[in-house]
């Protein structure tokens, strides 16, 4: 996760850097230009140049303050987007309605839910948009898929991020996440970069909603705490997911077989649950829990970890023994 979220900050720093250009040539040098400095022609008609006179003093003086007074406002306009975004909105303000069309800031395109509604295929002319955790992708290049008649049109000309999480393409097509379960977290990365890393699809802009904010509101365009939440536990599930790998290297899964004559049987080998290994373990009920939900699976135990708290004997089986017979 922590690639995904450097990629944000990166592009929140190109956005950063293309704002800061752009508007650095609002002041460009046409408006220091010579003619500000154009020689002074005295009563007789000859031109002295070098020669201070008050008119020439007051000249200097103006220009000395404008170029002060730009640069004091560009530093602070850096300032602005280089600090901390402040305290991002709320996300009762954050809904959309608040803007329509879509709207420069900054150098941050900022759409509107309505606006991105019209870009699905449907007008042929307009190409195909869709948005992911907020950020507004042109797809026109994957029309086959979310133009008409495409597996996927339901994701085009809106923000559906929590249906690519939950699978449900009818009721979650929103970019609302809130309740979402812990374990969805983890699959947030991959959908990001089957956009983010792909060379045919492009970023266009943010859409104002659940993870950007909008036009109106403090910081337009820059993420909302809805975002800074998800982003905070999409990496949390990054960690606990290479954590819960640790744990299956250090307990692995038994093998396993069932029968209608025989019943269940769990063993294990020096390359059960894919891990290979120089020992095979003890076959031995496993504790987890996740989302807050307990449960058990079967895990090779080293014999030097059968005191584990996570670990419990099967139920008739001796504690020596490696095959188990599971109970009906
Ligand atoms: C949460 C569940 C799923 C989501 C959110 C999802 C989403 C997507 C998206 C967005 C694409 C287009 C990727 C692109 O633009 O390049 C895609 C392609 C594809 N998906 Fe899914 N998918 C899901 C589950 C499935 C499942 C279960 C299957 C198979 C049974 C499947 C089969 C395919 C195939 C074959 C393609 C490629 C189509 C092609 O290249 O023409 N998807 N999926």
């Amino acid at each position: 996760m922590e690639d995904s979220v450097r990629r944000r900050v990166g592009e929140r720093e190109a956005q950063t850097e293309s704002a800061t250009s752009q508007t650095s040539t609002d002041f460009s040098d046409e408006d220091l230009s010579d003619s500000d400095f154009t020689p002074v022609s005295e009563g007789d008609g000859k031109v002295r140049s070098g020669i201070l006179n008050p008119l020439k003093v007051v000249l200097i003086l103006t220009t000395a303050l404008a170029v002060f007074l730009l640069f004091r406002d560009q530093s602070s306009f850096l300032r602005t987007l280089d600090e901390p975004t402040g305290s991002p909105v709320k996300s009762s303000k954050s809904s959309g309605e608040g803007q329509t069309g879509k709207t420069v800031v900054n150098g941050i395109t900022i759409w509107a839910k309505e606006e991105l509604a019209k870009f699905t295929g449907v007008d042929e002319k307009l190409p195909v948009l869709l948005a992911y955790m907020g950020k507004v992708y042109d797809v026109s290049k994957g029309r086959r898929h979310y133009g008409p008649g495409g597996s996927y049109q339901f994701f085009s000309g809106k923000d559906a991020t929590r249906s690519f999480l939950t699978g449900d393409f009818k009721n979650d097509l929103t970019d609302n996440l809130d309740g979402i379960a812990e374990s969805s977290y983890g699959d947030i990365e991959n959908w990001d970069n089957t956009y983010s890393k792909s060379a045919d699809y492009k970023q266009v802009g943010v859409l104002c909603g659940y993870f950007y904010q909008c036009v109106g509101d403090k910081n337009p365009g820059q993420p909302t705490e809805k975002l800074l939440h998800v982003e905070r536990m999409a990496a949390k599930s990054k960690v606990d997911a290479a954590k819960e790998n640790e744990i299956f290297v250090e307990f692995p899964q038994c093998n396993s077989e069932w029968s209608q004559e025989k019943g269940g049987r769990v063993w294990c080998s020096d390359k059960s649950g894919g891990i290979d290994r120089n020992w095979s373990g003890l076959p031995r009920l496993f504790l987890t829990q996740k989302d807050g939900k307990k449960s058990t699976r079967c895990a090779c135990v080293h014999p030097d970890k059968v005191k584990d708290p996570r670990v419990e004997l099967y139920p008739s089986c001796p504690p020596d023994a490696d095959s188990c017979k599971l109970q009906q």
